[in-house]
């Protein structure tokens, strides 16, 4: 990317996405070194924006996301904002693409670029097909360069819904050539879920159903819907987290070792636990395997916040779910028996994602006479805010011999990465918008992938499509409905508390 270049093309410049996340990350990786000055970035959006405005909210998006810090008087923000230009673009309009076109060769040319074009749609998924259609048309594919699209979430609403946005992208655009965007597959420590298990002696002789008891995975957040009341409502916190962070991260501690680190193998091996997941045998089975809650009204960290149904934008009658918890089985050789257990929420107590792996108690433990309990072994993955890895193990506390009380405990080894190079590495989008340049697909998710993940939510949101008399309303800032509790308690196991 470096030495050739590249021109990235922002549609919906003037959105959430691009002020929070893209422009950041682009700043980011130009501070970094990694884009050298080979590269234009057209922000296309419907609204019509002067130059210096676009450079004003490029600034203000710097200064209060970035993770390096910026001066408008800097010569260097100078010479990195020279790199930006707006064009207002209707996106159904032909004539639009044919100017943009220009408008990109121009830059092509003063940038020394060598037609490499990378499309970033941060839209509405609707407007995708017809996206790739006017790229075409509009003869946007026909430089010597390469042509990624990058699409974000949420890709389709179901199956069927997923299958017609990829025929029509694909009428256009390769797999190969398509970078889908699963902003947790960006994150440090899920990248780092791999390195773990598969560069480590101590774990992966361990990792099956031996030795491992069930894994947890948590996504916590203590938002509610914000103002995405409209999208939320038609989406929940199944489809909307569901479908892609969370099954993503059950592939990713549930995978066989890939073969090499290409990005086929790893998909593939993906693909496999994807394939593997046990369907639900019948509606019956999805209630007793997933419970769904949606908040009520609550204080979270202090703040009141009002119940989901008073929330703008939202039926006020509705039953979408803002939380559930799942039991999933990975029926292969390695997981049979063993229970994924899946949660997620929005106005939940604390924001954090964590992988909890529990093991299983050692046989005929000789220390489990008198009154010593043994707390089974636990390896907690935290993916953020925090970021690091910590064991738990059995030790004996210190000094102990009063026979009255127990003379081991638990203790923990800590890798606190967050506190060695502070909160400051890179964000998702930054690794992800830079492998998409450089054509590394590892971590976008293949169409398989897409595919087989809808198949699974489906046949839960179809049955909880049928009646919703098992929605249960949780005060916001709780740990969402009791009977997520109860679907561990029936295995003997309880919700690790996370840190
Ligand atoms: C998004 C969801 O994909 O992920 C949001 O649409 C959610 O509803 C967000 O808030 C959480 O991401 P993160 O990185 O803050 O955990």
């Amino acid at each position: 990317i470096k030495q050739s270049g590249a021109v990235f093309f922002i549609f919906g410049a003037t959105g959430d996405l691009a002020r929070r996340k893209l422009f950041p990350a682009i700043y980011s990786l130009y501070r970094e070194g990694k884009l050298s000055e080979k590269f234009a970035v057209i922000g296309l959006a419907r609204r019509p924006r002067t130059e210096v405005q676009f450079h004003d909210d490029l600034l203000q998006s710097i200064q209060e996301f970035a993770r390096y810090k910026v001066d408008k008087v800097d010569a260097d923000w100078q010479r990195f904002a020279a790199h930006f230009t707006y064009m207002s673009l209707d996106i159904n309009n032909i004539d639009g693409f044919k100017e943009l076109s220009s408008v990109a060769t121009k830059l092509e040319q003063k940038f020394d670029i060598a037609g490499n074009r990378l499309f970033y749609l941060a839209l509405a998924p609707d407007l995708f097909g017809s996206v790739a259609h006017n790229l075409r048309d509009g003869g946007m594919l026909e430089t010597d360069g390469w042509h990624r699209l990058v699409i974000e979430k949420p890709f389709g609403f179901d199956l069927a819904s997923a299958k017609l946005l990829n025929e029509e992208i694909n009428k256009v655009f390769e797999e190969k050539e398509i970078y889908r965007i699963d902003h947790y597959l960006g994150k440090e420590m899920v990248q780092n879920i791999g390195v773990v298990r598969f560069a480590n002696a101590f774990f992966e002789p361990l990792w099956n159903n031996k030795y491992i008891a069930n894994i947890q995975i948590t996504l916590s957040e203590t938002v509610g819907v914000e103002e995405r009341g409209g999208y939320y409502d038609h989406s929940g916190a199944l489809r909307d987290m569901g479908q892609n962070h969370m099954l993503q991260m059950v592939t990713m501690m549930a995978m066989e070792p890939p073969s090499r680190l290409h990005p086929e193998d790893l998909r593939d091996e993906k693909v496999k636990v994807l394939r593997s997941l046990r369907a639900y045998s019948s509606k019956e089975e999805v209630k007793s395997h997933v419970v769904r809650g949606q908040y009520g009204e609550g204080t979270v960290r202090g703040k009141s916040r009002v119940a989901y149904r008073e929330e703008p934008n939202v039926n006020p009658v509705s039953t979408t779910s803002t939380y559930f918890a799942a039991k999933v089985f990975v029926d292969n050789f390695r997981w049979a028996g063993v229970p994924f257990y899946i949660r997620t929420g929005k106005n939940l107590p604390v924001k954090t994602t964590e992988v909890v792996v529990e093991f299983k108690n050692i046989p005929d433990n000789v220390y489990l006479a008198k009154k010593n309990k043994l707390q089974p072994n636990l390896l907690v993955f935290r993916v953020n805010p925090m970021e690091g890895i910590y064991i738990k193990i059995n030790a004996k506390r210190p000094g102990s011999s009063d026979e009255s009380q127990s003379t081991i405990i638990p203790v923990a080894m800590d890798f606190c990465q967050s506190c060695l190079v502070g909160l400051n590495t890179p964000e998702a989008y930054e690794l992800l918008i830079y492998d998409a340049a450089c054509g590394d697909s590892t971590y976008f998710t293949r169409w398989d992938e897409v595919k087989l993940a809808w198949q699974f939510v489906d046949q839960i949101a179809e049955a909880w499509a049928e009646n919703a008399d098992d929605l249960h309303i949780y005060p916001a800032g709780t740990w969402g409905p009791q009977e997520a509790d109860e679907l561990l308690a029936k295995d003997g196991f309880h919700w690790w508390p996370v840190n």
